[in-house]
């Protein structure tokens, strides 16, 4: 959701700001806009609603010659897609006349924004867009016009220059959250860059720096990133940057290095990026697992949970929240951690959560799951959990990101970066981190030595069996064919198998737009049925587990009003063949596994059906790949 790219050194900015902004369409957007500072000290600005390549195509008869510019994709908040509503915004340019002074990109949302803008009109601003963030704009205007007023500041130091106060003083009026970049009309060796609960990184160079509002524009040009925090001001020139703190003053930026290659970042051979991340499942779930299966004590070990195991033991109460995919990786964990663990867990859906105000007890520990690490509803309930005094933890994907830094301790996926909006490798790799919370608690209480041991004999298999369930392509992709066409899906399992047909169906809706519904089977009964008809597929998981009996009766009450039925079953089984009028087969595993192995199948019916009907895979229509607004 929104992207901002800015770069300052001695190549084309707008080259390189574009390239950025492509490696962010992922996020999702609906304008773009860049703003490049020219010889003649005039920024110069081109914008376009829709897609990237109605920038480029605008841009065709080129920016000027600028070594320092700023990008941006939005996604509509306030106030609609259009080219005007596109930034960067421009601050300045008063009714009397006066030139504009700055240009800016903003990600987030300015709450007081009504307020500040009707006192910047009595200042005399005019605004030209319905943003919410073009009251910066005029903000940083205003401030720097005061701060000239004031009288000339001698300093050196850039971070104490009249810009970077000017910048500081803005954003400390606005309420809301930001992550700003701040290009300057007078000053063309210099981009500020301020933090407030929406990322910014710095990528290092020699003699050029490009900032981004997530890591993946770096990847290829540089290995050296300053993950910027909240309540951070950067002064970024072509020699330094300097960090300014709003409580603590200037501190020194921690330069880390950035494992990641373009190769990353690139769909290499693959038509999208949702297919490329669904076939790197295996090698993701090693990842995940990776150095964290101790067979010596047949348990499971994390670095970084900054919890002692007296202090883990001492927990009888789990909450697992998250949005969207997660949250459907959280219900796997609930019947992993209750089951293995026999601890009690609840499983909260992060919007919910943050304003029930459940009474949660002592020793209650939570986890927020998010690929990202930026959904402001996954955000606003862990700060919430932790201002109520309980342990929070975060399972995430992207290292650096806001909810990995302000939860007390976590686990990474490292499953690199995810891509395509519809999430599938982070999924499986979320899924496969419960499985080792659900080992490492339980082996803190009932799970004995052979049983932990045997729990990890399974998990070192999965990535083997993930591989052999790739192989269902083709006869997933026939499937896809024969019922790209249709109106309604249905997904049901049981147990284990229930929040995978919640993850099957909204895999379906989001990239195909075909209306999918997923339930527990037997509960089908209770409404759902009332859709069953020749035309309205039901995609059954029924492997060979606990309730496959049960399954099966299901089964035929849909068989019985004429449904027609798509089953995911194990290997060999002819019964239910008998039964489906489509058959994906795929390898036996434990039953806590099934959920991981049978998700391949259902990815990759949702991405064929998608391609099927033409649709747009890995940028989905008003979808975004992280949700930083409420
Ligand atoms: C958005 C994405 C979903 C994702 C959800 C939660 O809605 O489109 O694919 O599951 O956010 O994202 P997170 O990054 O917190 O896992």
């Amino acid at each position: 959701m929104c992207g901002i790219v800015g770069y300052i050194g001695f190549r084309q900015a707008a080259e390189r700001v574009l390239e950025g902004l492509q490696r962010l369409e992922y996020r999702g957007y609906d304008s773009s806009g860049i703003a490049v500072l020219d010889h003649d000290a005039e920024v110069s600005v081109q914008k376009a609603a829709g897609r990237l390549d109605r920038l480029e195509a605008a841009l065709a008869n080129g920016l000027p010659d600028s070594s320092i510019g700023i990008g941006h994709t939005r996604w509509a908040t306030h106030g609609a897609p259009t080219d005007g509503n596109a930034h960067p915004h421009l601050g300045g340019g008063c009714a009397n006349g006066q030139g504009q002074s700055v240009a800016i990109v903003h990600n987030g949302v300015v709450e007081n924004f009504r307020n500040l803008k009707a006192r910047l009109e009595v200042e005399g601003y005019v605004f030209q867009s319905e943003t919410d963030s073009e009251v910066i704009a005029h903000l940083i205007d205003s401030c720097l016009k005061q701060i000239m007023a004031e009288g000339p500041r001698v300093t050196d130091d850039i971070d104490d220059s009249p810009c970077v106060a000017a910048v500081r003083q803005a954003v400390s009026q606005l309420r809301g959250t930001y992550g700003l970049l701040v290009l300057f009309r007078h000053k063309p060796d210099l981009l500020v860059a301020a933090r407030l609960g929406s990322p910014l990184v710095i990528g290092v160079g020699d003699g050029e720096y490009l900032i981004a509002s997530d890591a993946s524009p770096l990847a290829g040009h540089t290995n050296r990133i300053v993950y910027l925090a909240d309540h951070e001001v950067a002064a970024i020139t072509r020699q330094q940057v300097r960090v300014v703190h709003r409580d603590t003053g200037r501190i020194e930026p921690a330069v880390q290095s950035l494992e990641l290659a373009a190769n990353d970042v690139g769909r290499g051979d693959y038509a999208h990026f949702m297919l490329k991340e669904i076939y790197e499942q295996p090698e993701t779930i090693r990842a995940a697992m990776r150095g964290r299966l101790d067979h010596d004590n047949a348990t499971a070990v994390f670095g970084g949970l900054n919890l002692t195991p007296s202090q883990l033991q001492a927990i009888n109460r789990v909450v697992l929240t998250g949005c969207g995919t997660s949250w459907h990786a959280a219900m796997v964990g609930e019947y992993l951690i209750e089951e293995f663990a026999r601890l009690p867990v609840e499983v909260e859906y992060a919007s919910e959560l943050r304003y029930r105000n459940p009474p949660i007890s002592k020793n209650t520990l939570l986890f927020a799951l998010t690929q990202s690490g930026e959904t402001a509803d996954t955000l606003a309930a862990l700060r919430e959990m932790k201002r109520k005094g309980h342990p929070t933890l975060a399972i995430c994907n992207t290292v650096g990101s806001t909810i990995a830094s302000e939860a007390d301790g976590g686990i990474y996926l490292h499953a690199g970066p995810e891509i395509g909006v519809a999430s599938t490798k982070a999924f499986t790799s979320q899924c496969v981190v419960m499985a080792l919370l659900a080992l490492y608690f339980g082996r803190l209480r009932h799970m004995s030595l052979e049983q932990g041991l045997a729990y990890i004999e399974a998990l070192e298999k999965l990535p083997d069996l993930v591989s052999e369930s790739l192989t269902v392509e083709p006869v997933v992709r026939g499937i896809a064919e024969r019922y790209r066409n249709a109106g309604t899906f249905l997904y049901l399992g049981r147990q284990y198998n229930f929040p995978l047909a919640l993850e099957g169906a909204l895999k379906l809706k989001e990239i195909s737009y075909i209306h999918a519904e997923g339930y527990p089977a037997a509960e089908m009964k209770h409404g759902p049925i009332a859709l069953v008809d020749p035309l309205t597929p039901t995609v059954f998981l029924i492997p060979k587990d606990g309730v496959y009996e049960k399954v099966i009766l299901n089964l035929e009450e849909i068989k019985a009003r004429k449904g027609p039925v798509i089953a995911v079953v194990s290997k060999g089984d002819d019964r239910v063949s008998e039964l489906a009028d489509e058959v994906i087969e795929l390898p036996a595993c434990p039953d806590f596994l099934n959920p991981i192995v049978a998700s391949i199948p259902l990815q990759l019916l949702a991405y064929h059906i998608a391609c099927f009907r033409g649709c747009d895979v890995d940028k989905p229509r008003n979808l975004a790949k992280s949700v930083t607004v409420e």
